[in-house]
């Protein structure tokens, strides 16, 4: 089984990837939160920050441009690979409107004629191999299906699914159906990715679809750090847990303070995190109101220090927010 961590824009930067690569050896390669295209042949460092070689130790990560237009993608796409990134992954997934309304993300599915037009630039144009990430349109799945013979016609590296339609953004359920289509009509092997919460949502998956080898979580593991783990290895004791947390979470903290200059960032950072980490805990709701009220970034590291040391575990953590983009 493989398995990838999924981009998350606002979580698994580079400051969470070298963080949980730490301490867990479960992911096996990460995707990057996009980049959007854009005009101009200089790439700023800035632009590319979460790639640099000096912010990324561990985890191997392929970075993802959103966007439509070759022009816009290609001196960002020969920039990266000269730097070292052989695989490029596009969005074709992000569900904004605001960013599907123009024609980006997954409101790009529906228009095979400008993807045609994208992908035989790229595959001219560029030394990158290409993977995209997609769902199964914005407003219909037949989207996909209008568009699977012409990504067949390019060699593309991989297919990450999430089998959800853009304008469901996160309700409801992944169409297990619609993946399968994928899988069979493909010619690019496919990676899964949605809703893989807990090990026995993964073991369902898998009953589901036994030769499927890659898979692909995202919010799962910022619900549940030891997901990925458990996954691959089998059950962690919860001291075992309540052990690692604390390391993680100063691996993490460490991170994000590199990363973050203005320490009012830093904080607001890892209370966004929270919001989830929280929820490992019995009383989670008063966990994190208190460690919202934090003002400084003193203040927080020593409520955090505090609870997480004193607080009960629950044994699975509480998922009942959804996050969404
Ligand atoms: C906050 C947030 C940010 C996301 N950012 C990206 C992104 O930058 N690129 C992308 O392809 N998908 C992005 N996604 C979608 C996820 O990568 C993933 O496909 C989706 O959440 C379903 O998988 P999951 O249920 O395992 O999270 C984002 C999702 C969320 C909730």
């Amino acid at each position: 089984m493989i398995l990838y961590l999924a981009p998350l824009q606002g979580y698994t930067e580079a400051y969470f990837r070298n963080a949980y690569s730490k301490y867990f050896d479960s992911f096996d390669h990460a995707i990057a939160p996009f980049i959007s295209s854009g005009r101009g042949d200089t790439i700023k460092p800035t632009r590319i920050r979460d790639l640099l070689h000096e912010n990324n130790h561990k985890m191997p990560v392929d970075p993802q441009i959103i966007g439509k237009y070759a022009p816009e993608f290609i001196p960002l796409a020969r920039h990266l690979y000269d730097y070292g990134y052989k695989t490029l992954n596009i969005n074709m997934g992000c569900p904004i409107v605001s960013i599907a309304q123009k024609m980006r993300g997954s409101g790009l599915i529906a228009y095979p004629e400008v993807i045609e037009m994208l992908l035989e630039k790229l595959f001219s144009e560029v030394q990158n191999e290409i993977s995209i990430k997609i769902r199964l349109g914005f407003y219909e799945k037949d989207e996909i299906k209008s568009l699977m013979p012409l990504l067949n016609k390019f060699p593309l590296k991989e297919l990450i699914v999430h089998p959800r339609l853009g304008s469901h953004m996160y309700q409801g359920t992944p169409d297990l159906d619609a993946f399968e289509w994928c899988v069979k009509k493909s010619k690019a092997p496919v990676v899964y990715s949605g809703d893989i919460f807990s090990v026995e949502a993964m073991e369902v998956l898998r009953a589901h679809f036994p030769k499927q080898e890659k898979w692909m979580i995202g919010r799962g593991v910022i619900y549940d750090l030891f997901l990925p783990w458990e996954i691959k290895h089998g059950p962690m004791k919860k001291t075992d847990k309540q052990e690692l947390f604390p390391l993680f979470h100063q691996a993490l903290l460490e991170e994000v303070m590199n990363y973050r200059s203005r320490s009012r960032n830093q904080l607001n950072k890892m209370k966004e995190y929270w919001g989830y980490f929280s929820r490992q805990f019995e009383n989670y709701q008063e966990i994190h109101f208190k460690l919202t009220r934090t003002e400084t970034l003193d203040e927080f590291v020593e409520l955090s220090g505090k609870l997480m040391k004193t607080e009960p575990w629950r044994n699975r953590p509480i998922i009942d927010r959804p996050m969404s983009e």
